[in-house]
């Protein structure tokens, strides 16, 4: 079965015990699972489903809500937990700036596709997209050589370095958004365009769904795991040592 379908089927037996009245701690732990960064075409999938079963889908989006809502909820918990200065705070508000960057290069590709040539307005906005995407390669690097390495002693190290491939897959795709700003339509319009559309979909879904993964699971475990007395604060002169990123304003 595809990947979708599955979670699609996963997402209709969740509402129906929703809808039933099942424990909600529980419900909302498997919607956790379940929703994490789903695909658009998956919560159609499942609608689907539920109106061939005479279920509301209504009832579904009620239930996305809910688990959108617990997760800020988790997310506020664990800033408020930590003190400003904390690598990991800092690294939730960075990717608040990614994630709105993300959706920048979203709302700037259907622009795009939609249109008849390159305008340089556009092109331009691509090339700040691009530059901040690199930019966050700081914030990276403070994972990936200050809070990574303390999570992989502690065992989870299987986790980290699937955290570091996804890291060195979506670099690549920077470096090519970057390009291909740099080229802009010189490849003619039509290639530009669907260049532009392979590489936006491909960063917007993996590195949302990258910074979901460590906003919810991985950033929660070091909070939980790394505890010695003296040892963030160490910690925090290693990431100031790295540096921090200087994202672009976008308009
Ligand atoms: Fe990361
Ligand atoms: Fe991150």
């Amino acid at each position: 079965m595809l990947e979708s379908e599955q979670r699609a089927a996963m997402i209709v037996d969740l509402v129906e015990r929703y809808k039933g009245g099942a424990d909600s701690d529980q419900i909302k732990r498997e919607a956790k699972a379940v929703f994490a960064f789903v695909r658009p075409e998956t919560v159609a999938l499942a609608e689907e489903r539920l109106a061939r079963h005479n279920l509301d889908p209504a009832d579904l989006h009620q239930l996305h809500r809910l688990h959108l809502d617990n997760l800020r909820h988790e997310l506020l918990q664990l800033q408020a937990a930590i003190e400003p200065w904390h690598p990991v705070r800092t690294m939730i508000e960075e990717h608040e700036q990614i994630l709105a960057t993300l959706e920048r290069l979203e709302a700037l590709n259907a622009r795009v596709q939609a249109a008849a040539a390159l305008d340089p307005a556009a092109r331009q906005e691509l090339a700040d997209i691009a530059a901040n995407l690199l930019a966050a390669e700081y914030h990276h690097r403070r994972e990936e050589e200050v809070v990574f390495p303390e999570l992989t002693k502690r065992g989870i190290g299987a986790t980290v370095e699937a955290m570091e491939a996804e890291h060195e897959e979506l670099r690549e795709r920077k470096h090519a958004l970057k390009a291909l700003a740099a080229r802009g339509a010189d490849g003619g319009f039509e290639a530009f365009r669907r260049e532009l559309g392979e590489l936006a979909a491909y960063i917007v879904y993996n590195l949302g769904d990258h910074i979901y993964k460590e906003n919810h699971i991985m950033f929660p475990a070091a909070v939980r795991l790394v505890r010695e007395e003296g040892l963030w604060p160490r910690l925090k002169e290693r990431c100031d040592e790295i540096g921090y990123c200087n994202f672009r304003k976008l308009h």
